[in-house]
């Protein structure tokens, strides 16, 4: 029987496997066994060489992240120590990595003698995503093997290299490439280490080479990487351990390293990112349907609509390898659609991202059709015309006549109820939501909309669908806007309402963007197209009648045209590529308040904050309660992802979670009393809220 960690003998050399699936994890229990095989090794006198490997196709995924939180990552024998061992161990180790090699996995390795990799292994250390540095030397090791600028530059993006490259910076000693076996290679290797006499090369012995740093080396490349990483606090205490490995011996650099790393791991931020680490794994399983559904296959695809999601979604698809059929009524549609396609790839090839060899194939798997005869055979359908029931029925009905059975047939709308869409087909439990957004070759996020009769093993193929395409699928159920856009909703009423009570548009997106949102929500809107959000706003106007103020500001830019980015106006004056203030929409909000009775104040960044993210969060809350979305870790998926909300807050949920839920609600309620009839009207706070805040749980509790 096969144990977490086996020991194995090959002549003189011991081979330690590492047996813990999914990924070799290092839990307690791994290292425990680590330990001990390793120690049995060291102790038996016939072996005189030691392997480290792993049975699977990766080598290890690092320290087992849910330790973290759990608290039981520093329990004995703690990743540092241990590998400290192996490091000090008398007799030669060498790290055979026979597959991925990340964080503590790569650390393992780093503190082995030797390294031989296989050559499609890849290594990297990508703790800096988790809002953490590497805690088990790496930050100490790897610049003394690949020089202060490779390591800086993996550990601060955290990533990886392929072997090719760890061979080339001296992180490994040996490619193995061609046939023969790995481990087999590895064992040679190990036996010619020993036949070469080579010393037990550690890192405690080796200093970090400075000798082409440039003076001001580290300072330029903070600034190099300022923009990106604003916000995130793990990023520069990587820069700070590398410093410290080029000016302290590794010993006293391992303590640095463990000071920066703990400083890190108490951060919200590092709450925040493992947060999403685990949420954009537990989006991928549904509770009521067996894991062990069986699939359909999508080996061919249609669209319907080559208009600007069409067309980006086509392109997801033949970037994976898969043959889509393009449909549109007309020809000139069509064309208009595969050129604009054909453009965007363009665009890329000039950017270095693909080469025209790469976009001749991609083409070649595109066919542009006026004939429904030609999805007659495809597994799935996506429906991307215009946002109108009755257009949309009625392709619906065409497709359930034509298509094969067993074809999944998904509409890509964003607002329209998928249940009657389904309803006018045979087959309504074929049918499905397929919410991707814009521009969709792009945008990783992929609401995945669960009508009432759907069948179970379509919501898992399209779930498995959005990774093959690179995206993350979430489940949701029907309402209005789903979980995304029903989120927005009172995140953009409040930021439009602020405007009309004072706030300018500037200040309003100031305080979003300095929270760490991507863009504030009034340039969002500028983005997408005012007149795209008025089609919405049209589509429910029942719903908001009974508000005269209701995104009133959004209505008057939309009579004068100003549909904002593509006019040149809108919230903002477009020059080029600058943003400018405009004092006509200053004059408009006065205008607009003094009709409806609106008292102008000045407006304090703390209440345009809370009144904007905590009524996004109450609706996150009530989307929870009414089971739209499956976890509150789902809504934090869909608003990172889909929305530019900051991964080191960890969505809007989490970062709930973080302040307090008794805060949020104490917030709403005062803002309830303050904001008077305006007040009564939307600042309602969700049920959920307040059960929790009374059982004093958090959403990640539920
Ligand atoms: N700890 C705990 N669980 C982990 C894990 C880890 N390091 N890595 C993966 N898992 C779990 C996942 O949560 C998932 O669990 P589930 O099936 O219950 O949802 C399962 O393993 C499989 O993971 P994926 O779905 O991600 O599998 P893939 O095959 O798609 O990807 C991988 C494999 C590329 C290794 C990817 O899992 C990954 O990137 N893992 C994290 C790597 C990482 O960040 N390592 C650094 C850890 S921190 C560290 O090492 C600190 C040290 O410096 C002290
Ligand atoms: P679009 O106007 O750019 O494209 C629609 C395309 O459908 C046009 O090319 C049109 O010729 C074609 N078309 C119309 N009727 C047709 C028919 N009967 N048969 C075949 N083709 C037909 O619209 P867009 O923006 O691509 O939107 C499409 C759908 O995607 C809508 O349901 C919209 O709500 C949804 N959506 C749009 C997003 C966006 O940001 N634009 C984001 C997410 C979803």
């Amino acid at each position: 029987m096969t144990s977490l960690v086996d020991l194995t003998r090959d002549g003189v050399v011991a081979v330690i496997t590492l047996n813990s699936p999914p990924v070799n994890a290092l839990g307690a229990a791994l290292r425990h066994g680590l330990q001990e095989r390793l120690e049995e090794a060291i102790a038996d006198d016939s072996v005189t060489v030691i392997l480290i490997t792993s049975s699977s196709s990766l080598f290890s995924a690092g320290a087992d992240i849910s330790e973290f939180s759990a608290g039981n990552f520093a329990a004995e024998p703690f990743l540092p120590v241990l590998l400290n061992q192996i490091e000090a161990s008398p007799k030669l180790i060498v790290a055979a990595i026979n597959g991925a090699a990340f964080g503590g996995g790569l650390e393992v390795a780093l503190a082995c003698h030797y390294r031989i990799a296989l050559a499609g292994a890849k290594l990297g250390l990508p703790e800096v995503t988790l809002g953490i540095i590497p805690g088990a030397g790496g930050t100490q090791r790897l610049p003394r093997l690949a020089g202060p600028k490779t390591a800086v530059e993996m550990i601060a993006s955290g990533k990886p290299v392929s072997a090719k490259q760890a061979l080339a910076s001296g992180i490994v000693d040996r490619l193995h490439e061609g046939d023969e076996d790995f481990l087999a290679a590895a064992v040679v290797y190990a036996n010619q280490l020993l036949v070469e006499k080579a010393p037990l090369r550690t890192c405690a012995d080796l200093t970090v080479d400075r000798s082409d740093l440039p003076d001001n080396y580290f300072n330029e490349f903070r600034q190099s990487i300022a923009r990106k990483t604003k916000g995130y606090y793990a990023p520069e205490r990587c820069i700070q351990a590398v410093e410290a490995a080029c000016a302290l011996p590794l010993k006293e650099g391992l303590k640095k390293e463990a000071e920066l790393f703990q400083e890190c791991m108490n951060t919200p931020e590092a709450r925040a990112q493992q947060h999403m680490f685990f949420a954009e794994r537990q989006c991928a399983g549904i509770p009521d349907i067996p894991k062990n559904t069986s699939l359909r296959e999508i080996k061919t695809v249609g669209i319907i609509g080559a208009g600007t999601m069409g067309g980006g979604i086509a392109m997801n698809f033949i970037n994976a390898g898969i043959p889509v059929r393009l449909l549109e009524v007309k020809q000139d549609a069509l064309d208009r659609g595969l050129a604009a396609i054909q453009k965007n790839y363009d665009i890329s090839v000039k950017r270095g991202r693909f080469t025209a060899e790469q976009v001749a194939e991609r083409m070649a798997l595109l066919q542009g059709t006026l004939s429904y005869q030609d999805l007659a055979d495809v597994d799935l359908v996506i429906e991307a015309v215009f946002e109108n029931m009755q257009l949309k029925q009625q392709i619906f009905a065409q497709l359930d006549e034509v298509c094969k059975p067993g074809a999944i047939l998904a509409s890509n709308t964003s607002t329209l109820d998928v249940d009657a869409i389904a309803a006018v087909t045979k087959r309504p439990e074929d049918v499905i939501g397929l919410h991707f957004f814009s521009p969709a070759n792009v945008m990783r996020l992929l609401e995945i909309v669960r009508g009432e009769k759907t069948a179970d093993d379509v919501v898992l193929t399209t779930l498995k669908m959005a990774r093959t395409i690179n995206k993350i699928g979430v489940v949701v159920g029907i309402c209005f806007g789903f979980v995304g856009n029903r989120m927005l909703e009172p995140y953009m009423r409040e930021a439009m309402r602020l405007v009309l009570e004072g706030a300018t548009p500037e200040q309003v997106d100031g305080v979003l963007t300095k929270f760490g949102l991507a863009m504030g929500v009034l340039s969002m809107i500028d983005l997408a197209g005012n007149d795209v959000s008025h089609l919405v706003r049209e589509s429910h106007r029942e719903d908001i009648a009974h508000d005269p103020s209701y995104q009133l500001i959004s209505d008057k830019l939309y009579e004068l045209g100003r549909y904002g980015q593509k006019t040149g106006r809108g919230f903002y004056i477009y020059d080029g590529r600058e943003k400018l203030a405009d004092s006509e929409v200053d004059e408009m909000a006065k205008q607009v308040a003094a009709e409806l009775g609106i008292t102008r104040r000045s407006i304090s960044d703390e209440e345009i904050f809370e009144r904007c993210i905590f009524m996004l969060i109450n609706e996150g809350a009530d989307i929870l309660n009414e089971g739209i979305a499956l976890r509150s870790s789902d809504c934090d998926i869909v608003w990172v992802n889909g929305y530019g909300f900051p991964a080191f807050r960890g969505g809007p949920m989490q970062y709930a979670d973080e302040i307090g839920l008794d805060k949020v609600l104490e917030s709403i309620n005062r803002y309830r009393t303050q904001l008077g009839d305006y007040g009564t009207m939307w600042f309602k706070p969700s049920p959920l809220l307040e059960r929790l805040v009374a059982e004093e749980k958090k959403f990640g509790d539920i």
